[in-house]
């Protein structure tokens, strides 16, 4: 696959990445990767640091992904950065998680918008603070008519609690009787979900080596190939990106279906 000429500081890359680019087969590339960001904080025990400290190291790899991404012309990431259950986690490190987003947001806008990214949030909304909230609907307006890449982020996002919305719609759809129960299928589904719209993801990318699929896009799943890096989220790079889609490029998709 050639770098094309209007993607920003193709020259950025190392060589090894130069030739990984190369080796890719264009036709081939996942229309959607969706990648649940795992790690952060054992990277930063590991350095004996505050496990916040990975998530700031994190937006690193956030910034490194969308623009490759966006370089190999990828339509959709989406990137998981805050669960339904993450509120578990300790108050102080929740609030440095929702301030890393805002100041993303902030930092990253305008190059968002250099690169035509088209910045979307999954998940309830609602119940995140409301300066996030607010800071999340200014991004996502700003760049609304951005046609390159659709860049969303999962935040307070939960695959199950994505199906009760979207049946809860559905349901309230069969009471106005603008549904009929007899001709409910796939699609009806699929066009409720907060994801209506996008392709499924066809490469599902988790670092730091665990085999879990954590409650993310249960639905839109169901046929994507899934590769799991041992490397932490904040050593994620462009290169590690290109090796999955190499990987990805490998495997057979049968969709249930027989070898061709
Ligand atoms: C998982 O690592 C990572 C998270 C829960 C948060 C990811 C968030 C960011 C990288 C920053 C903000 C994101 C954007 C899109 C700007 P972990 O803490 O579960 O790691 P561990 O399993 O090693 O403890």
């Amino acid at each position: 696959m050639k770098l094309k000429a209007e993607q920003p500081d193709p020259f950025l890359l190392d060589a090894r990445s130069k030739r990984m680019v190369e080796e890719l087969d264009p036709n081939r590339m996942p229309r959607h990767i969706a990648v649940i960001m795992d790690g952060n904080g054992r990277w930063a025990q590991r350095r004996h640091l505050p496990r916040v400290a990975g998530h700031r190291a994190g937006i690193e790899a956030v910034r490194d992904t969308v623009e490759m991404s966006r370089w190999l012309n990828i339509e959709a990431l989406t990137l998981y950065a805050f669960s339904k259950e993450n509120w578990k986690r300790p108050k102080s490190e929740v609030s440095v998680l929702m301030r890393l987003l805002r100041e993303y947001l902030h930092k990253e806008l305008a190059r968002l918008n250099r690169n035509n990214i088209r910045f979307q949030v999954l998940g309830r909304m609602d119940d995140l603070p409301a300066l996030v909230q607010k800071d999340l609907v200014y991004g996502r307006e700003e760049t609304r008519n951005n046609t390159g890449m659709i860049f969303n982020v999962a935040l307070n996002y939960g695959g199950r609690a994505e199906l009760v919305d979207a049946f809860k719609r559905l349901a309230v759809r069969m009471r106005t009787n603008g549904l009929d129960l007899d001709q409910l299928n796939e699609s009806d589904i699929e066009g409720e979900l907060y994801t209506a719209g996008l392709p499924d993801p066809d490469l599902l990318i988790r670092t730091s080596g665990e085999m879990r699929v954590s409650n993310f896009l249960l639905w839109q799943i169901a046929y994507a190939e899934i590769w799991v890096t041992p490397v932490l989220w904040p050593d994620f790079r462009r290169q590690h990106l290109l090796e999955g889609i190499i990987e990805f490029q490998k495997r057979e998709r049968r969709y249930g279906g027989l070898q061709a």
